[in-house]
């Protein structure tokens, strides 16, 4: 039986590494007052289908239950966390500031970085809209990416208003509109020529998108086209940032962001050293609300890719994890394995990562299992220690050895850790 592609199984090594990267970004949640929801894994599909646009819906896993109901497995969180606010929040003291933790799944084509099943950790502040929104929702992002131990990425802010204006107020028919749009989001402007040509579109709109699209770099760059309330939203936002300590953002007018949602400043993040899948984060302002039987209000949020997190601060070689073991405890003979038992589960009681040899093994057996296990320790209970209530302590990195009473030793382990 082989686990169905685009789905990945992970091992405690990996897990270790998966859950510290995660951790770090909750953590910055927090501290920016964000609070954590969960929502489910499966909706009724018509909550993706409604506004994530054409992209998304091809690529969802559709299902129909025992009622005859149509589901979805989530191809994304924000969504389902606005349904969640109008269901039951919608009365809460304004802004929201939620974040999610959770898999997604999209029926996609499996590459390095791209799965069927994959995890976002995301953050929604609902209930504003203004420059100091989209510039704290931003900043919590870095501050996220930050805090994962990644130094090398890229951060892109644009306003969706600049290049929607533009082609829904120049291609009337709106499926086409919705094409280019798509064309411009995957920076395929060769596609985007022939949509053109074959729709016999005017050659100058098709100069005047490009080198909108094009518009990237520092925030001067908005000097250089035409003035609007989006363009000097935008320039508010960076000079916000600027006091969050945030000052190496870029402007990009060219992001169109592949879900339909959108309504205002839109943002993404690259690691560059991720080749094809670099974009790891994604985010910007929108309304959904009033889609699903609420009253209209303005949200700013964004996903992160955590499983491209993870792989690029690999490659920046940035994820340290505590061993997975603090002692692994052995007894040297058969008479010793009740003391064992009872001083592993003394280390244990004192939290300390403890395991005990339950397969017999001689001495040098159970030394190198422990340490394939990745026991920073082991403890050796022989006769003559067991009669003096003591162990001997093993450095399995050094291999120095020293005789601790029983009594001493969680303490010991705990003050050796400290020092390394
Ligand atoms: P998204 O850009 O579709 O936005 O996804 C966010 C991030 O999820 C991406 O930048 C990428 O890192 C990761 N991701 C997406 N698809 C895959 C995949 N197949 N395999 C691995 N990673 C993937 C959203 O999902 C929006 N809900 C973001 C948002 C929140 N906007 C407002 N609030």
């Amino acid at each position: 039986m082989q686990r169905p592609r685009g789905t990945r199984d992970f091992r405690p090594q990996e897990m270790a590494k998966r859950r510290k990267v995660e951790q770090a970004m909750r953590d910055a949640c927090h501290r920016f007052g964000f609070g954590e929801v969960v929502t489910p894994t499966f909706e009724h599909s018509e909550l993706f289908t409604m506004r994530s646009g054409q992209a998304i819906v091809d690529e969802m896993y559709v299902f129909k239950d025992k009622g005859d109901r149509e589901m979805a497995l989530r191809p994304e969180i924000t969504a389902s966390v606005i349904r969640f606010y109008v269901n039951e929040m919608s009365t809460l003291p304004k802004p929201l500031k939620l974040y999610y933790v959770g898999n997604c799944f999209r029926y996609e084509n499996p590459q390095s970085g791209r799965y069927r099943e994959f995890f976002q950790i995301g953050a929604e502040m609902i209930g504003t809209k203004n420059a100091e929104t989209d510039a704290e929702v931003i900043a919590l992002a870095v501050n996220c990416i930050r805090a994962a131990g990644l130094e090398n990425f890229v951060v892109r802010i644009g306003h969706i208003g600049v290049l929607k204006a533009l082609v829904n107020g120049q291609i009337k028919e709106k499926d086409v509109a919705a094409e280019v749009l798509r064309m411009i989001d995957k920076e395929d402007f060769d596609a985007l020529g022939e949509v053109f040509d074959a729709k016999a579109l005017p050659r100058s709109l098709f100069d005047k998108i490009t080198s909108l699209a094009e518009s990237k770099g520092g925030v001067d760059v908005l000097d250089n086209v035409d003035r609007s309330e989006a363009t000097d939203h935008v320039k508010e936002i960076f000079s916000i940032l600027k006091l969050y300590g945030i000052d190496d953002c870029q402007v990009d007018l060219g992001i169109v962001r592949g879900l339909d949602y959108y309504t205002g400043m839109v943002f993404e993040i690259d690691a560059p050293n991720l080749g094809a899948e670099k974009q790891i984060l994604g985010g910007g302002s929108y309304t959904l609300s009033e889609l699903f039987g609420g009253e209209p209000v303005f949200s700013t949020g964004f996903a992160i890719g955590i499983d491209r997190v993870v792989l690029a601060a690999e490659a920046e070689g940035q994820i340290q994890v505590a061993a997975p073991l603090d002692a692994y405890v052995i007894p040297a003979k058969d008479d010793m394995r009740k003391y064992a038992f009872g001083i592993v589960a003394r280390l244990r009681s004192q939290g300390l990562w403890a395991d005990v040899d339950l397969m017999r093994r001689t001495m040098s057996k159970a030394l190198k299992y422990a340490s394939s296990a990745g026991a920073r320790y082991s403890v050796i209970v022989g006769k003559e220690e067991m009669a003096k209530r003591s162990v001997v302590l093993r450095d399995m990195q050094s291999g120095e050895q020293k005789t601790v009473l029983a009594d001493d030793l969680g303490r010991e382990i705990r003050d050796a850790s400290k020092k390394a």
